[in-house]
């Protein structure tokens, strides 16, 4: 499958038509942003270790019953992938908390949130993504009842499998946003899960291992991911 024009270019990804309506091809590049793209950097091998990554997890995702939009890996920077409408609004799920929820709430970060906590953040860099609820999508005609329920459900499902699969791996996923489309009418999950968009924090040490390490000048970002990947099963 060959790449024919560019759709769409985000921060750290690009996305590409096909000769198929229905396929797009989305490429990851070595561009690294933070606080919704104040900060840029180029981070060498990042694009390579995220494609592989999201595409190791969106197949243990898919094995286990999550509709999900990947359709094949195409080398190292590129993953096929089904063409999604796009629901403007992500879903994070929290087990600990972190980052934003510490700052909204003056809550201790690493606090357990018994039981996971989920929210809805509208998708606007110049906004900030601010926080939004059912009532605000619905209104606004982002997502209907059904779409968010539907949404909601896998985002918990989604945090069943991979809770697990990290700590496995001696880690604890903290927290990460996900983002759906509708593929055919069904709700399917998009975008990428990477270290790029969850907190993981090694359960021993709870040292960082995402992209907090960007965030917060702590260094050793890529190195932290491929520690990650590898530990997981990754072939990098
Ligand atoms: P937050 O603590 O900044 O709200 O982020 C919660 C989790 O979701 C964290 O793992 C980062 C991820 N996230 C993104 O990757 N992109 C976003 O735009 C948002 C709002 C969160
Ligand atoms: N993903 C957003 C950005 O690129 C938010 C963040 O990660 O800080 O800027």
């Amino acid at each position: 499958m060959k790449k024919l024009a560019e759709l769409y270019r985000g921060k750290a990804k690009t996305v590409y038509t096909t000769e198929n309506p229905d396929l797009l091809i989305l490429e990851f590049r070595n561009d690294t942003s933070a606080f919704d793209g104040l900060r840029i950097e180029q981070l060498d091998r990042k694009g390579m270790v995220n494609n592989k990554f999201n595409y190791f997890i969106m197949t243990k995702l898919h094995e286990a019953g999550i509709p999900t939009q990947v359709e094949a890996l195409l080398s190292d920077n590129e993953v096929l992938v089904k063409k999604l409408q796009m629901i403007p609004v992500e879903c994070v799920v929290r087990n600990r908390a972190a980052g934003s929820l510490v700052k909204r709430l003056g809550v201790e970060e690493g606090q357990v949130l018994n039981p996971p906590t989920f929210e809805l953040f509208l998708k606007n860099d110049a906004l900030h993504d601010p926080m939004v609820n059912d009532s605000h999508c619905k209104a606004f005609g982002w997502a209907s009842d059904d779409q968010l329920a539907k949404m909601k459900e896998l985002s918990f499902k989604i945090n069943t499998i991979l809770t697990d699969l990290f700590d496995k791996a001696g880690l604890i996923l903290v927290d990460y946003k996900l983002e759906f489309g509708l593929f055919k009418g069904e709700i399917t999950l998009g975008d990428e899960f990477s270290p790029d968009g969850c907190r993981l924090w090694e359960k021993s040490t709870l040292k960082k291992m995402d992209k907090d390490r960007f965030r917060q000048g702590l260094g050793g970002v890529i190195e932290a991911y491929e520690e990650v990947a590898k530990r997981i099963g990754v072939c990098l």
